[in-house]
């Protein structure tokens, strides 16, 4: 058991190891092997081959940056309330990041931005049983004290990049974790409205205009207005309104 955070179950198990292929990987390995407690956390300083959304990489330097998986056990139904998961985790990391950057947005899904930059990303894999969410396991990359990226990885940044400070990264991951447990309280209570009223106030590029590209190719211009339940992103064009699922939708 670990007591040095204050929280109710998110990082009361801290798993931790100094070396790893992926915390996503290692969770999926131990769950296979046995249950998890609720909010255990698999920790580690360097990740060698970090995992994106949809097959990308996951870039951080050793000890520089926060690579953790949470477990949690929501008991959700499936579908229904898969994107109110992804919605108040991206809600929390944002919280967590607002208190030390003003201007933390929720790009969707859910990526965190600062301005047009990613400072953090997160890959949920979720495990399906009796038609709910059983085991979901919550990784989270946020880019701390990263103060340089490799070329060819999009728009990152980092905190240190941000603030021009260094960051402690245990002393925060308590901080991160009562922001996301805070969050996944609301959503075990059933406070969907206010998750999502919260969610779309913090929502990137919402009801500016833009430019997007479909999975033709096709480029459009229109303006996101929100985001349905279901999570496809809404978005307003001259020819009427459109919803998306992730990876239909780019932007240009
Ligand atoms: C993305 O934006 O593409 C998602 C990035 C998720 C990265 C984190 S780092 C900790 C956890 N372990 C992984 O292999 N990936 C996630």
């Amino acid at each position: 058991m670990d007591t040095r955070y204050n929280t109710l179950f998110i990082g009361k198990v801290l798993l931790e190891y100094e070396r790893l292929d992926s915390t996503n990987s290692q969770a999926e390995r131990l769950l296979k092997e046995k249950n998890l407690a609720e909010g255990t956390v698999i920790f580690t300083s360097e990740q060698f081959s970090g995992r994106g959304q949809v097959g990308n990489s996951w870039f951080s330097d050793s000890n520089k940056n926060i690579s953790i998986s949470i477990i949690l056990q929501p008991k959700l139904d499936f579908p229904k309330y898969q994107f109110a998961l992804n919605q108040i985790v991206s809600l929390g990391i944002r919280d967590f990041i607002g208190t030390y950057l003003s201007n933390a947005k929720i790009k969707w899904p859910n990526d965190i931005m600062i301005d047009n930059k990613k400072v953090a990303g997160v890959l949920i894999q979720n495990s399906i049983s009796k038609k709910q969410i059983s085991n979901s396991i919550v990784g989270i990359g946020i880019n701390v004290n990263q103060d340089f990226f490799p070329v060819g990885l999009g728009k990152p940044t980092s905190m240190f990049l941000e603030t021009e400070k260094q960051y402690d990264i245990k002393e925060l991951l308590g901080h991160l974790f009562s922001n996301i447990e805070a969050w996944y309280l609301k959503l075990k209570s059933g406070k969907f409205k206010e998750i999502d009223d919260e969610y779309h106030k913090y929502l990137y590029l919402k009801n500016e205009l833009h430019l997007f590209k479909d999975s033709k190719g096709d480029i459009f211009k229109g303006s996101i207005i929100g985001v349905s339940n279901d999570g496809r992103l809404n978005v307003k064009t001259s020819n009427g309104l459109k919803k998306f699922m992730f990876k239909e939708i780019s932007l240009v």
